[in-house]
C-alpha cells in the first residue's frame, strides 16, 4: 500500500468533501478549502493520499508563534490506522518549522476520538466556547509544540 501526505490540491475535492459531509453535522463548503489552499505563508493544508486515494486531510493557520488547527478528519473505512496521527504529527513538524511553538483547536466536548488522539500530542482543554457549534459547546484545547525525534 502506498501512503504520503502531500499538499492539498483542487483535484483533492470531490474526496475531500464527501469524507467532510459524512464526518460533521456542519461540514465546510469547497469555498472554504479552496480560500484554504491559497498559498499566503499562512495556511498550511495537507492531504494523506493512499493508493492514489485521499484517506484524510488536515487544515491550519499559523498566526505568529501559535498554530491552530482548524479541521482534521480520516475516511471513516480507515479510522483507527493511524491516519489522524499522521496527519496532525506532520501538519506540527512543519508549523515548528515555521515558528510555532503553541497549537490550540476546539473540538466538541462529545467527540471522544478526536478530544482521545489531541491528548496523545499533549493538548488539554483550557476553556469552553458556548455554543461555538450550533448545539453544542467547544472545548478549547492548547499544547506546546515540540520537535518531533527522528530515530
Ligand atoms: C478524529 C479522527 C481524525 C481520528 O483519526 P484516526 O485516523 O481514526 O486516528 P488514529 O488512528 O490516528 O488514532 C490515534 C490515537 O487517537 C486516539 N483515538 C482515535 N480514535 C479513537 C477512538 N475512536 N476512541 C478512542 N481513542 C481514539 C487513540 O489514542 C489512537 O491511538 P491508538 O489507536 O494507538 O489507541 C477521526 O476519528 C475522524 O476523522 N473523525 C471525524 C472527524 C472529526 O471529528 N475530526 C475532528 C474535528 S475536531
Amino acid at each position: 500500500m502506498s501512503e504520503r501526505i502531500v499538499k492539498m490540491r483542487p483535484e483533492h475535492l470531490p474526496e475531500i468533501l464527501s469524507i467532510e459531509r459524512s464526518s460533521f453535522p456542519d461540514p465546510w463548503s469547497e469555498n472554504m478549502f479552496r480560500e484554504e489552499m491559497k498559498e499566503d505563508g499562512r495556511r498550511i493544508f495537507l492531504v494523506l493520499e493512499s493508493d492514489g486515494k485521499v484517506a484524510g486531510y488536515a487544515v491550519g493557520w499559523v498566526v505568529l508563534d501559535e498554530f491552530h488547527l482548524g479541521n482534521i478528519a480520516v475516511v471513516a473505512e480507515k479510522r483507527r490506522s493511524g491516519y489522524g496521527r499522521r496527519l496532525l504529527e506532520e501538519i506540527l513538524k512543519q508549523v515548528y518549522q515555521l515558528g510555532c511553538r503553541m497549537a490550540s483547536l476546539e473540538v466538541r466536548s462529545s467527540n471522544e476520538s478526536a478530544v482521545e488522539l489531541y491528548k496523545t500530542f499533549g493538548f488539554r482543554p483550557i476553556a469552553i466556547r458556548k455554543k461555538y457549534y450550533q448545539n453544542e459547546d467547544a472545548l478549547v484545547m492548547m499544547s506546546e509544540i515540540v520537535p518531533v525525534k527522528s530515530c
